[in-house]
């Protein structure tokens, strides 16, 4: 697990090899299993691999290394079908796509491949894009392809002793 999380970083470069099949099949099994409160799942994935399509979702994050991407996962979740806790109403949506959004990316790094979380786009526009339901908001674009050969990663991190204290 530790070299899994060495060796998964954003990738913003990418060949224009598609990404195959099986390996697609093997990252959506690995979302599938991920945990969310009271096993909800609130979660849905839309595989964008049509060329029209990966355009048009580029202009929702208008990024050239993005609209590059031969394969794009778009992770939504449905705030209705969400665990909100009864003492604050609190939703826990956010919470339980991130953890399967980062069960896709550590599988499709384990794959050879390369991904890059994008939150920083038009959700509304996007929303209207695939024509989602009310309630199914898209929270994570993650565009996924076979890193190509400028792309290097940057880890920089706080140190254990900045963020960890012990009682
Ligand atoms: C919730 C979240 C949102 C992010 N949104 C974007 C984004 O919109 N565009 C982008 O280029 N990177 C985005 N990133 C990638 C981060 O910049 C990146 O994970 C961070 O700098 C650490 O680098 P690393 O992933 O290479 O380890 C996002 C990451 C997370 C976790």
């Amino acid at each position: 697990m530790l070299a899994l999380a060495q060796q998964r970083y954003s990738v913003r470069s990418f060949t224009s090899q598609p990404v195959a099949d099986e390996a697609l099949q093997y990252i959506l099994e690995v979302a599938r299993l991920a945990p969310s409160a009271v096993n909800l799942q609130p979660w849905s994935f839309v595989v964008v691999r049509e060329r029209s399509m990966l355009d048009s979702l580029a202009t929702v994050y208008a990024r050239e290394w993005f609209a590059s991407a031969p394969c794009c996962i778009v992770v939504c979740g449905n705030h209705n079908e969400a665990w909100h806790r009864r003492y604050d109403g609190k939703d826990h949506c956010d919470i339980d796509i991130a953890i399967t959004t980062e069960h896709l990316a550590l599988a499709a790094a384990e794959q050879g491949l390369g991904s890059c979380w994008v939150c920083n786009f038009d959700a509304a526009a996007c929303k209207q894009l695939l024509q989602l339901p009310e309630g199914v908001e898209p929270i994570v674009l993650l565009p996924i392809g076979y890193p190509a050969q400028d792309s290097v990663p940057e880890k920089k991190r706080k140190t254990l002793e900045e963020i960890v204290t012990w009682r």
